[in-house]
């Protein structure tokens, strides 16, 4: 079984913080791709950066990987690893999105059966990953009052967390792409009742990743306001060879 860790540059749209707009498209047709080559897949955004992470048979991959370098929605994709694994570290993910590769079990897992391999990555290939690895959760803002707010999205969120809906996945792409109103989104009717849609805003607040577009502080001010684990981030810290203050 193969496995390959890229990173990529996405194509600029204007807004670093913002999802890519054409990623509700990869996402349903990788989906569906790479069900039927029996791959499985995680990918996840950030800072105008996409790290994926594919697993399978060797041919697949090899097929695949060779598809997604050419594909002309991203660019300098650049290798992070490229090894032999005994299993599939996510065997149930066709693809899935996550917000944070470094608050999923199964990717750090990955990260952590392979330390000789990351820890000789050249400092370009470091630098590339680190990006991923630094990252905190934010604070609630909401507390369930959506009324009359303008609402966007900084970043994906963490699909462990909230169901992976088109739905859900096309609220995500709109959001992170501008900001609408709260009462906008409730009369369009298309991510459901207001109870619905409450719901899923909720879950965004909770995840820190909601924003009010007209009084939001920087998303890296935000960011500085919870200390980040120990232990696994010790780890890559030292894989990665950051200091204490994590600068890129
Ligand atoms: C960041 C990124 C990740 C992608 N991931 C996948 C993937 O996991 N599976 C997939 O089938 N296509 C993925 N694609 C799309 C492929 O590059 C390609 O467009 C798709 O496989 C269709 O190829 P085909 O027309 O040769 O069938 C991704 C594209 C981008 C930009």
């Amino acid at each position: 079984m193969k496995c390959i860790i890229y990173v990529s540059k996405a194509l600029d749209d204007g807004n670093d913080k913002t999802i890519p707009k054409g990623l509700s498209t990869i996402f349903r047709q990788a989906r569906k791709k790479n069900k039927e080559l029996g791959v499985t897949s995680v990918l996840s955004y950030r800072q105008g950066y996409y790290i994926q992470a594919i697993e399978g048979e060797a041919n697949a991959v090899d097929a695949l990987f060779a598809s997604i370098i050419n594909d002309e929605r991203h660019q300098r994709v650049t290798t992070i690893l490229d090894t032999q694994t005994e299993q599939p570290f996510f065997p149930e993910w066709s693809m899935k999105l996550v917000e944070s590769v470094s608050r999923i079990a199964e990717f750090r897992s990955l990260i952590e059966h392979h330390p000789n391999e990351v820890s000789q990555l050249p400092d370009n290939k470091k630098k590339l990953l680190r990006l991923f690895f630094n990252h905190k959760a934010t604070e609630n803002e909401f507390l369930g009052s959506y009324q009359g707010r303008n609402l966007s999205l900084h970043a994906w969120p963490d699909f462990t967390l909230i169901k992976q809906s088109p739905t859900i996945i096309e609220l995500c792409a709109q959001l992170t792409n501008q900001s609408h109103s709260y009462e906008d989104l409730v009369n369009s009717r298309k991510f459901g009742t207001a109870g619905q849609i409450n719901k899923i805003l909720d879950n965004f607040d909770k995840q820190g990743i909601l924003v009010n577009a007209s009084t939001a502080p920087e998303p890296n001010k935000r960011e500085e306001q919870k200390p980040e684990s120990a232990g696994f981030y010790a780890k890559m810290r030292n894989f990665l060879g950051l200091s204490v203050k994590n600068e890129l």
